[in-house]
């Protein structure tokens, strides 16, 4: 590398000095030992064996059977370089029914525990209640008995007096939001009733533990007293992936409604002794507000230290008049829970790291006065064991992009402490069982061996240097300077075109803000102090023969792409990597300081580009998904719901035999319809029937010819690109075949010669204009070093004779 290498190698994203780096698990995920010790039965034990309620028939009988092997599992924590450890205690491994004396081997077992910790250097954070309730405080009404509340204030003061000489640090209830309605409010969690009004009971009663148990745990000296609960971004499809987007009036409402019901129905009452009028106004309709007492929300309203944060990932809603209320959600009529279009993990959950730092700054900025410590975090993935490693890239990518959107929150002015990873080990995922791997060290359930994953060897590292590899130039943003001067983004922009409509006072403000953080907004300044080209690669990667050639909307991606590059002011630089000594060009090139970051395209499942590129440490963005994981960001368009919709279709016009013809196989893109046209099927019953093109007309054609042969009776035909289904469309009319009386056919792509067909093609668009755009938005972002995510945008199927 040169000395105009922009990325400064080496450096570290750091963390504040003392930020605290752990992993956490919880009693019934991970112990095992169901009888063991006088351990009394929990609600998880009772629903878990009931027929029919957990995946599989799985139960936290065994789990990871960490309360034999908590030895080991502590010195595998020591050798991750843990500074924290979070971990529930069984409150009926302590009271078996839930009230009356301790039993010893349980206090026993969790003193153990703790004393190894502490020689291992490890901090012990306690959480007193997470999800196992004795199953005789059920049978008495559970969390809808106000009483249970005053049993687990005794149960904390037990514990404390046993552990209290050595743990600083206390958590009282976990997700409260979980417990209630998951467990009372739809019963897909223990102890698995359904009834709305029920669920908010249960949630105040939880509410009212926690405020109870903060009072023993204050009077009894605790150091920092934490309620940890699932904080939940709520956002607009939009603002998944343009966080900057403002929503319509009713979007606004329908996002505000559903904060109130996930977040402040929590945070309020907790933080400012109230709850958010439109709760209360739900509250009542549901069944009324009696179980709230005089005083309630006094106790529940203790001062704590920490706000723990479990996020996964966000909620993404908009208006809809006419929509049914989801049931977790009561009152949410006229509110339509969107799925989102970002990537997400095995659990179906989008992946949005950027959710995190608005959750962050949003916090601090509306309940300065609690510090916030990130208690759980992480994601479940496929993982595959190949001998002795375990390379889940996804989970690190995750990872990375959650721990960047953490340190933009910081620098923004969040009072972040800590990040505990969800979790140390895989366990037990409640509703899911054993199914769903959220560890960073993966458990062989059969032998419970324990083999640290790639992102378990990554987080070591991470918190061995109190950080993040920099691998990019930072300065601060526009965002940044906001944060820090408290105004909008409109506001600072318009102090610094020197537009005349803000007042003197809050210039100064924002132009304090600007010096304090060295913000450099005008683009040629920036390129001095930054060391900016301010140029940007766009790369298309493959042979052309291979792959690009014949895409009829390549040029359209190229077009969109440089277009948005130039709109904000960047020079860009085209570059061809179809060789082997191309892409070393293009490797060299980037690494070497001519250009601030690249956007790839590349479609072919064993390119060597985006690993080598990622390499480098320049920012890289990824048009369409990488086929191999990486830390890659990347804008892609939906294929599999794309090619789904169109099957579905084709089902719905009452279609049965309905083959495919699939791209090559290489392609990711044509992996993926081909993903969405089985998956469609698949929920049918209805058997797939397959040729494959290389997405040329030609290649349609033959496939086509070959299908006729295979299966003379086919009444229908998804093609994986419009070229190929128009080369179908002849080959059928060669046949004799009427479209769509006898064979109907649907494309993909929606290019211009879909509509002139005959008869016109049904297809699906991709937005392949936005997927540039937004490509290219993400690399700007990433260049600014802020947190960026992932984006998948939705397809729209285009409806025309042919089907
Ligand atoms: C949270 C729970 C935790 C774990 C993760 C995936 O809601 O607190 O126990 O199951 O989800």
């Amino acid at each position: 590398m040169t000395a105009t290498t922009i990325s400064a190698k080496g450096e570290t994203l750091a963390f504040p000095q003392d930020f605290v780096w752990g992993a956490a698990t919880a009693a019934y995920q991970i112990e095992g030992a169901a009888r063991d010790g006088g351990r009394g039965p929990s609600i998880w034990d009772t629903f878990s064996h009931t027929p029919g309620r957990i995946a599989d028939g799985h139960t936290g009988d065994v789990a990871c059977d960490h309360y034999h092997r908590y030895a080991d599992d502590v010195r595998m924590m020591a050798e991750l370089g843990l500074g924290a450890y979070r971990f529930s205690v069984a409150w009926p491994r302590i009271q078996p029914s839930g009230a009356g004396p301790a039993v010893a081997d349980g206090l026993d077992f969790y003193d153990r525990l703790v004393d190894e910790l502490l020689a291992a250097d490890i901090s012990p954070y306690v959480t007193l209640y997470h999800w196992d309730l004795p199953q005789a405080l059920e049978d008495r009404g559970g969390w809808t008995n106000r009483d249970t509340a005053y049993r687990f204030a005794d149960f904390t003061r037990i514990v404390h007096d046993r552990l209290g000489d050595r743990v600083g640090t206390w958590m009282t209830i976990n997700e409260p939001w979980v417990s209630s309605v998951l467990g009372y409010g739809i019963g897909i969690h223990a102890p698995g009733r359904a009834s709305a009004a029920e669920a908010f009971r249960a949630a105040h009663h939880l509410l009212l533990a926690h405020g109870l148990s903060a009072q023993v745990l204050r009077d009894a000296g605790a150091r920092e007293i934490a309620l940890t609960l699932n904080l939940t971004p709520v956002m607009t499809p939009g603002q998944v992936s343009d966080p900057d987007l403002v929503p319509s009036a009713e979007d606004s409402e329908a996002v505000n409604r559903i904060d109130c019901l996930i977040n402040r129905q929590f945070l309020d009452p907790a933080l400012r002794g109230k709850y958010p009028d439109p709760v209360l106004a739900i509250m009542e309709r549901m069944g009324g507000v009696d179980h709230i007492r005089d005083g309630d929300l006094e106790t529940i309203n203790q001062p704590i230290d920490l706000l723990g944060i479990n996020y996964y990932t966000p909620c993404v809603v908009r208006s809809e008049p006419g929509e049914p209320a989801n049931a977790a959600y009561p009152g949410s009529e006229d509110i339509l829970f969107s799925g989102t279009h970002a990537p997400t993990t095995a659990m179906g959950w989008a992946i949005v790291p950027t959710g995190l730092s608005q959750l962050l700054t949003r916090l601090s900025r509306d309940y300065p006065e609690v510090g916030l410590l990130v208690t759980e975090n992480g994601a479940a993935f496929n993982d595959v064991v190949a001998g002795d490693r375990v390379h889940d890239a996804d989970r690190t990518a995750f990872f990375e992009g959650h721990l960047r959107a953490a340190h933009a929150a910081i620098e923004a002015g969040a009072d972040l402490r800590g990040f505990l990873v969800w979790s140390l080990m895989d366990n037990f995922e409640w509703a899911e069982g054993y199914n769903k791997r959220f560890g960073i060290v993966h458990v062989d359930f059969e032998t419970q061996q324990r083999l640290p994953k790639d992102s378990a060897l990554w987080y070591r590292e991470v918190i061995r240097h109190n950080g993040l590899h920099r691998e990019r130039a930072r300065r601060p943003t526009l965002e940044a300077v906001a944060a820090r001067a408290g105004v909008s983004r409109s506001t600072v922009s318009r102090v610094i075109n020197g537009e005349g409509t803000v007042s003197d006072e809050f210039r100064a403000i924002v132009m304090h803000a600007v010096n304090e953080l060295g913000y450099v907004p005008n683009s040629a300044a920036r390129s001095l102090v930054t060391r900016r080209t301010d140029s940007i690669a766009l790369v298309v990667s493959g042979s052309p023969t291979e792959a690009r050639a014949d895409d009829p909307l390549f040029s359209v991606t190229v077009r969109s792409a440089t277009r948005e590059l130039e709109e904000s002011g960047k020079r860009v630089t085209l570059m061809l990597a179809d060789s082997a000594a191309g892409r070393l060009r293009v490797e060299q090139y980037a690494a070497s300081g001519h250009v601030d970051g690249v956007v790839l395209v590349s479609a072919h499942g064993t390119d060597p580009l985006p690993a080598a590129l990622a390499r480098t440490g320049i920012p890289v963005v990824s048009l369409g998904r990488p086929a191999v994981a990486t830390q890659t960001p990347y804008a892609d368009v939906d294929n599999v719901g794309g090619a789904a919709s169109a099957v579905r279709h084709l089902l719905a016009r009452g279609r049965r035999r309905i083959a495919a013809i699939a791209g090559p196989p290489e392609a990711v893109t044509a992996q993926e319809r081909l993903r969405g046209y089985r998956e469609a099927l698949r929920d049918t019953g209805h058997r797939s029937i397959i040729a494959v093109g290389d997405l040329t007309l030609a290649s349609g054609a033959d496939a086509m010819r070959q299908l006729l042969h295979d299966d003379p009776v086919l009444d229908a035909v998804f093609a994986a690109g419009d070229l190929m289904a128009i080369g179908a469309l002849r080959v059928l009319s060669e046949s004799g075949r009427r479209v769509p009386d006898d064979v109907a056919i649907a494309g993909f792509d929606d290019i211009e010669a879909a509509s002139y067909a005959v008869p016109a093609l049904t297809t699906v668009r991709a937005p392949r204009e936005e997927q540039a755009r937004a490509a290219v938005r993400l690399l700007l972002r990433q260049i600014d070093g802020g947190p960026v995510s992932s984006t998948i945008l939705p397809t729209e199927l285009v409806i025309r004779e042919s089907s």
